[in-house]
């Protein structure tokens, strides 16, 4: 007898679900690919025949939904906190005797786990179903990214607890698709990622979950917010996995701080055999009750410490030494190494920084050194193994022109560096043009280096000012470039006209300025205009924007080149100003507060957040670009100095008065 399709629907979502749980989670497959593919075939034909008995949590949603506009800001009720780090054994005696101090115990159970090198996110459930999963962001907002977490296979879309659930993890992306993911970037031209870590970054900041699903990213869970839970960690970890979580296998219940230490060093060298990059273990108190004695400081929870492992360090071969030319116009030599395996990934390049770091390290090419990957994106040679020298090795001279447009370079004062002067060095040109397209400025997808390369070659771009000028007719006579890349090319240019005005100024390339220095200015000015008349006095005194800083922006507006090319932006109708919306939400934003003192009304971690959540900033010490020290009583010695410097000293009374006026305007 023929089933009813919504009965046969419901009965092949849990079925699929069932087979992938056990795929992707429990590594034991139970029914092979061919008869997998067969169900879900059936079931994706009879979800098309009968849309409206589609479920929610049916695998087929797994390849992503529809195009985002853009994410959501969702802020966490618990902030999700950092950890600290510890390097040795010591470290961790000393972390032990110090929770048996403050904890007032004799003796600590701790939970070890392996610190997955991936993305936080937090995962919201509501009657057994996922409803919401955020980015950690400045850790007290993130963003809204459901759809793309929904195309994660180990996620589960239902789970067997019905209650409200917070639920935290890592998502990551394993080895193996990583080198498939670049390769394949490779191919079509694409910017490499560097590392797993900032692939799965990159792919959960896509606003098309499509895409997302197809870069395969995975995820562990490591901490769940369970009201009347169990009363121990390991406990907790358990119920996630009994609930149909992934739950890394590799935990372990630590008796003492020595059962710890010996479970770090076992992973030492285990770590890589596995399919995904570890940077270190996490070791966690396992008595909920005594995590929450210990509490937390602002930055991290007093019960968990990350305890890292030392940086692997392998030998190769200096092939050969290049130049690069920066965007800026440096030159950077670039060591070329016999390609080597280091830290999960193989590496053929490592960064020399600059010639003073050559004849620091004494290096040659034909030498045998040590390369390190110290957490870092670009690997670097430690030192030189000189003993192994055969005599044929050879001098990395000093350049005296530009190898790309034959300037003669000239040396900054003060700094190591030596420069391109030719503003219109054909490599500069390039390299400003790839970071206005890179992720964290413009982001426009399908621009790639490649892309940029081939379009300046053509004579299609001499400036980034010309690429909302770019037309259909020029780009589909290129090679390899049809009408559906193109259409997809001059969309993406298009919806790039209206990114963040943080972005925006990033992507200007302005010497010194990176991402969070061009959050801070997008904080302050309201438009590019507003950026562009500051005087030197104005930016100086904003906090974290230093002389240099303020003196690179000076330069930057001055130059005639530079300002041709934000007109030009202007006119193509590139957004230069901040959004409405963004001016109102951060009313504290360029105000910088210190704290002394116990106040009445909040914790520090509370006062702290609020600030922080209203734009403002809060420094430890106070300095002169301190706006307010808020005072409370039995104060500390930075009233003192507060009173020396002339910073306005406020109650926490005066303090709330300050945020409802401003709030009112
Ligand atoms: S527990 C910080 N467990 O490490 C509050 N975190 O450096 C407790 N991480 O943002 C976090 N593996 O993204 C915890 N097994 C693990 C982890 C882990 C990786 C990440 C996490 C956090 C970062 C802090």
């Amino acid at each position: 007898m023929v089933k009813d399709p919504k009965e046969r629907i419901k009965e092949l979502v849990d079925l699929l679900n069932y087979y992938n749980y056990m795929y992707y989670v429990e590594n034991n497959p139970v029914i092979s690919d061919y008869e997998y593919d067969k169900l879900y075939k059936e079931l994706a034909e009879l979800e098309e025949k009968y849309p409206e008995y589609k479920l929610p949590n049916s695998p087929t949603q797994k390849v992503g939904g529809q195009v985002l506009e853009g994410f959501r800001t969702i802020e966490h009720k618990i902030p999700m906190l950092s950890m600290d780090n510890t390097y040795s054994s010591e470290e961790l005696i000393e972390f032990d005797k110090k929770i048996k101090r403050m904890g007032d115990v004799n003796e600590v159970d701790y939970v070890v786990e392996l610190k997955y090198d991936g993305v936080a996110v937090s995962l919201h459930y509501e009657k057994g179903e996922f409803v919401l999963g955020v980015t950690r962001g400045d850790g007290f907002k993130g963003d809204d990214i459901t759809e793309n977490l929904k195309t994660i296979k180990t996620l589960p879309l239902k789970i067997t607890y019905r209650e409200p659930i917070e639920v935290r993890g890592e998502v990551y992306m394993r080895k193996d698709d990583f080198e498939k993911l670049n390769k394949e970037r490779e191919k079509n031209g694409d910017v490499l990622f560097a590392n797993p870590r900032n692939a799965t970054a990159g792919s959960l900041k896509l606003l098309d979950p499509k895409i997302v699903a197809q870069r395969n990213l995975q995820i562990f869970v490591y901490q769940g917010f369970i009201k009347n839970g169990p009363e121990t960690h390991w406990e907790v970890l358990n119920f996630l996995k009994e609930i149909g979580f992934p739950v890394n296998p590799y935990r372990k219940l630590c008796k003492d701080i020595h059962k710890v230490i010996e479970y770090c060093n076992e992973w030492e060298s285990k770590r890589f055999n596995l399919p995904y990059n570890i940077d270190g273990m996490v070791i966690k108190v396992n008595s909920i009750l005594l995590q929450r004695t210990l509490g937390t400081t602002t930055k991290s929870p007093r019960w968990a410490v990350a305890y890292k492992f030392p940086a692997e360090q392998v030998t190769t071969v200096v092939k050969d030494v290049i130049i690069q030319v920066g965007r800026t116009g440096t030159l950077t030599p670039v060591a070329i190494l016999e390609p080597v395996h280091v830290s999960g990934t193989t590496v053929s390049r490592a960064t020399l920084h600059n010639f003073d770091e050559i004849k620091r390290l004494g290096i040659k090419i034909g030498d045998r050194v040590f390369i390190e990957k110290s957490g870092e994106i670009i690997p670097k040679v430690v030192k030189v193994i000189p003993e192994v020298r055969t005599g044929k090795e050879k001098n990395i001279p000093i350049p005296e022109f530009c190898p790309v447009c034959k300037s003669k370079v000239v040396k900054d004062k003060e700094e190591v560096a030596i420069r391109c002067p030719n503003i219109r060095c054909p490599a500069q040109v390039k390299e400003r043009i790839i970071h206005f397209v890179g992720r964290d400025a413009m982001n426009i997808e399908g621009l790639g280096e490649k892309w940029v390369n081939i379009l300046v070659d053509k004579g299609l771009l001499s400036d980034y000012g010309d690429i909302y000028y770019l037309k259909y007719d020029d780009l589909i006579k290129i090679e390899r470039m049809g009408d559906k890349s193109v259409k997809n090319l001059l969309d993406s240019i298009e919806r790039s006209k209206s990114t963040p005005f943080a972005n925006l100024i990033y992507a200007l390339g302005i010497r010194h300025i990176g991402v969070h220095a061009s959050e801070i200015l997008a904080n302050e000015f309201n438009s590019i205009d507003e950026l562009k008349n500051a005087g030197f006095e104005k930016l100086s005194s904003i906090s974290e924007i230093g002389p240099i800083m303020a003196e690179s922006i000076i330069d930057f507006f001055n130059n005639e080149e530079n300002l041709k090319v934000i007109e030009k932006l202007k006119k193509a109708g590139v957004r230069m100003e901040k959004e409405k919306t963004e001016e109102k939400k951060d009313i504290l934003s360029g105000l910088s507060f210190v704290i002394t003192g116990t106040l009445k009304n909040y914790s520090r971690n509370e006062i702290e957040n609020y600030i922080k959540k209203l734009g403002g900033k809060v420094s430890d010490s106070v300095s002169k670009k301190t706006d307010y020290l808020i005072c409370g009583d039995q104060p500390g010695s930075k009233l003192q100095k507060a009173q020396t410097l002339g910073v306005k000293i406020i109650s926490e009374e005066e303090f709330e008065k300050l945020v409802k006026s401003r709030m009112n305007k």
